[in-house]
């Protein structure tokens, strides 16, 4: 990621901001009043001020062709699947247009794309019929830096004998010890599963390398990518993983999961399913009616992802290049954003940050952000912000095996502020002055 130091705003022709850096490379800026016009939400006011959405990392707001595409589908196409009329019909094609568009988001093909209601839901499924290969002494490689979506559904195969080794963290930063994880992968890992980012300190794991490792072991990668999908762009067969798993209300979409998994195990290893749905890949996988207005709603996140990144880069053109430009503008956004937000934070006397602070290793982290201030609960802090109409989170978030091991959990955690793209450095001055007059800097 570039600094200002090494680049140099210019307004091309057409009226696109971009930054040409030292290299050769060029990354089109954000266009943040187009952003913000996309989300109806962002419009919102609390006590005559306007909302500020800090709690992206908890559920992201939706652009309106999110919502115009769910309506859409339940006014005029709204039928169950596999029917021989035409709403039916309809449903399928929906369906279908969804699976493609998930699949340029993650770079694979679309019947590598399992839909289900949330990632904690598909990792259970997966947990199970995963587990139904697994015998005692057989092992499984976990971090104490996820979400506890990405460790009790594994955890649940200790009653079939398996165990659990937990990979470490380093305190002082909050990133994964990969000395020790792998250490801990041995000829006995079947499986590792590991969050690419995490949603409580913002920490990016090496995921590449760590699949790497669990393969030189023939053990499979589980990757939780519902943290990192916001913020960054994801190639599956770049990363080689096995299995990654991403919720797309945290990027701009519905309350939904999506899994993917390489084709050869879709087909392989053995779903819990009911005799009369097919055994074709990827439908056994998704067990029942799925929810189709919310499928509809993806595709147009997908593709809200898409035009952003023609509207930043209009050199761009097929979707999953769209989308790469999109994020290489988004991830430019939120580092700016993250820089003042951490300087500023550093600032607050008796506030602790947990998490890499250094600026020269913040393309390490998501501009997600743990902080504890002395004399105050993280609820204290969530609370009075809130009722600024500013929108942050408190607790654990789930990511239980983190603040147990940070020995915050018996004190409410951490207050999390989460920026999104669509986030802007006024927002986060606010946010500044706010938490410095609560704690009366
Ligand atoms: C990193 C991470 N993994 C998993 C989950 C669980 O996702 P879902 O709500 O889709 O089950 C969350 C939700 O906050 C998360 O942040």
């Amino acid at each position: 990621m570039w600094g200002r130091s090494h680049a140099e705003r210019v307004k091309s022709q057409n009226g696109i901001t971009t930054l040409l850096t030292t290299q050769t490379e060029t990354i089109s800026l954000l266009d943040l009043a187009w952003v913000r016009s996309q989300f109806p939400a962002l419009s919102q006011t609390v006590n005559g001020q306007p909302a500020v959405f800090l709690d992206g990392p908890g559920g992201t707001q939706v652009p309106q062709r999110v919502i115009d595409a769910i309506s859409r589908y339940l006014r005029h196409d709204n039928a169950n699947s596999g029917g021989a009329y035409p709403t039916s019909r309809n449903t399928d094609a929906m369906i279908a247009a969804a699976r493609a568009a998930m699949a340029d988001f993650l770079g694979c093909d679309a019947d590598e794309i399992v839909f289900g209601p949330n990632m904690t839901t598909l990792t259970y499924a997966m947990s199970r019929s995963i587990g139904r290969e697994l015998k005692a002494g057989d092992e499984i490689v976990l971090t104490h830096l996820d979400h506890d979506a990405n460790v009790s559904p594994w955890r649940a195969l200790e009653e079939r004998g398996v165990t659990v080794r937990m990979a470490d963290i380093h305190e002082e930063d909050c990133t994964l010890n990969l000395h020790d994880l792998s250490h801990k992968i041995t000829n006995r890992t079947k499986l590792v599963a590991v969050g690419y980012a995490s949603n409580a300190v913002g920490t990016i794991n090496d995921v590449h390398t760590i699949v790497q490792l669990a393969h030189e072991s023939g053990a499979l990668a589980y990757i939780d990518a519902v943290h990192y999908a916001p913020h960054g762009p994801i190639d599956v067969r770049a990363l080689d993983c096995d299995f990654l798993v991403c919720s797309t209300y945290k990027f701009f979409g519905p309350h939904m999961g999506v899994l993917y998994g390489k084709r050869e195990h879709l087909q392989r290893l053995h779903p819990y399913k009911i005799r009369a749905n097919t055994n074709a890949i990827p439908n056994r996988w998704e067990w029942g009616t799925l929810n189709h207005e919310c499928i509809a709603g993806i595709a147009a996140c997908v593709d809200y992802l898409a035009d952003l990144g023609r509207h930043v880069n209009p050199s761009v053109s097929p979707r999953r290049a769209a989308v790469l430009a999109a994020y290489a503008a988004i991830r430019r956004h939120e580092h700016e954003l993250m820089t003042s937000l951490i300087r500023g934070l550093l600032q607050i006397p008796g506030l602790k940050l947990y998490g890499i602070q250094d600026p020269s290793r913040f393309d390490q982290r998501c501009p997600t952000v743990a902080v504890r201030i002395n004399g105050f609960t993280p609820l204290q802090l969530a609370t009075r912000l809130g009722e600024r109409g500013i929108f942050t989170w408190d607790g654990n978030y789930y990511a239980l095996n983190l603040t147990e091991r940070l020995d915050v959990e018996k004190d409410g955690g951490f207050l999390r502020i989460g920026l999104a793209h669509y986030n802007t450095g006024e927002e986060v001055e606010r946010l500044l002055c706010a938490l410095k007059q609560i704690v009366g800097a």
